[in-house]
């Protein structure tokens, strides 16, 4: 858990988060470190990282198969750590949280399992313009295979939000599943799910949400929002890569068939036939990511010793900070929503500097020990056809990021300047 340190009247206590996360004192290309990068993958505080090592050091063992103590030890955790994660999302129980390696395989397991047995040839399947390919492509595999047909709710005049018209009138067509972000990775832009989900009920549709960019930044309760399905990754919330989950309604995991086959997903086997095991293990065959499931617990024990509203007005801060700071230099261009639209947006800042590229400005930044990001950033269809450029350069920020890491993006964008010769 953080230390009580973290959280100070001013808000969360910044210099004592960075003390947590080794990698944070560390160097690159010998300048301090400043990671702007979480949107990609979070940095690990070492709570997590020693949950791990204590796991493979003191009760490394398989779960629902040893009746010896350790084993029994590691199933208590992985499935623990479930409980925890069910409470963190506000689903009903833990039974509604299969865990998987990341949100694209929980996306492709909804789209393999219910869209298999629900889609059909004419059927309407919703997604938006902003997606990252995580959830466009499953979609585009499963309108593929039944014939059904892929509708795009469209963005609004200045490429920030959802079109509210175009949303109407997709949902006019009576969707069967409407898929869409929670927040963008590009724009940063926060949709309102919860309107959506209620939107796309009233046509007869159920909703899928990714997860990936909220669950991270700002409380998520998927029983207020109403969605049928929810998917996360635990590396992009300060858990190890390998492990992310597929929130589902129970009633709506129960009457899903699970897609792959194998040990622990059943309850018995004959020589023609078998059943399957009850939820969520229904859908997790084979031995589990452990270790995945015991850095995961961590991670949540660690974002509730901060707290999620503290953590959502600390990346509003600070992004309006750096959305002020940008606003104020000439030829850059910053995407999704503006700073007068602080609280419909997420510490994500696409943007262009007039002149140089952002494969340039990465490097740039890099030779500057900050970790930054260009290129489509797995939106291709937002980032060429929609905002109409090949690139973006891309800062996110989280728990460990503050003012002093704002202030060294912008001397960096300065560097560019001088070397581009840019005004
Ligand atoms: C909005 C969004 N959805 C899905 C994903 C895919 O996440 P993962 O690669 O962990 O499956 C990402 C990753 O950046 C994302 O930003």
């Amino acid at each position: 858990m953080a230390s009580k340190a973290s959280i100070t009247k001013r808000g969360i206590d910044v210099e004592s988060i960075k003390k947590d996360f080794p990698i944070l004192g560390t160097s690159m290309n010998g300048k301090r470190l400043v990671y702007l990068d979480s949107a990609a993958t979070s940095q690990k505080p070492i709570q997590v990282i020693d949950a791990i090592s204590n796991y493979y050091k003191t009760f490394n063992a398989n779960i629902h198969r040893g009746i010896y103590k350790i084993s029994e030890q590691a199933t208590e955790e992985y499935t623990a750590s479930k409980v925890k994660l069910a409470k963190f999302i506000g689903a009903k129980s833990y039974q509604e949280i299969v865990y998987v390696r990341n949100t694209t395989e929980a996306i492709n397991l909804a789209a393999l399992s219910w869209g298999g047995a629900n889609i059909k040839n004419g059927d309407h399947i919703l997604i938006t313009q902003m997606e990252h390919h995580s959830n466009i492509v499953p979609w585009q595999m499963l309108a593929q295979r039944t014939g059904a047909v892929l509708d795009y709710v469209m963005l609004n005049e200045d490429k920030s939000a959802i079109d509210e018209s175009s949303l109407e009138e997709q949902l006019s067509k009576n969707p069967k599943i409407f898929a869409v972000s929670h927040a963008s990775n590009v724009l940063g832009t926060i949709n309102d799910v919860k309107k959506i989900t209620r939107m796309t009920h009233e046509h007869g549709g159920i909703v899928l949400v990714d997860g990936a960019q909220s669950a991270p930044h700002m409380p998520v309760n998927v029983s207020e929002i109403g969605c049928d399905f929810f998917a996360l990754s635990g590396h992009k919330m300060l858990g190890p890569t390998g492990i992310g989950a597929l929130y589902g309604k129970r009633e709506l995991l129960d009457s899903m068939e699970p897609i792959f086959g194998g040990g622990d997903m059943i309850r018995s086997v004959g020589f023609q036939d078998h059943t399957w095991n009850e939820l969520p293990w229904k859908f997790e065959a084979g031995t589990s990511n452990i270790e995945g499931g015991i850095g995961m617990s961590a991670a949540i024990d660690y974002l509730n010793g901060i707290g999620m509203e503290s953590i959502r007005k600390h990346e509003m801060e600070l992004t309006r900070y750096a959305m002020e700071k940008l606003g104020s230099i000439a030829g850059l261009k910053v995407y999704g929503p503006d700073a007068k639209h602080i609280k419909n947006r997420g510490g994500v800042i696409s943007f262009s500097i007039k002149g140089a590229h952002p494969h340039d400005v990465a490097q740039i930044f890099d030779e500057n020990g900050i970790a930054i990001r260009a290129g489509h950033h797995c939106a291709m269809p937002l980032v060429e056809d929609v905002l109409g450029v090949g690139a973006v350069s891309r800062m996110s920020f989280y728990i460990y990021n503050d003012e002093k890491d704002v202030d060294a993006a912008v001397k960096a964008i300065g560097e560019v300047k001088r070397i581009f010769k840019l005004n």
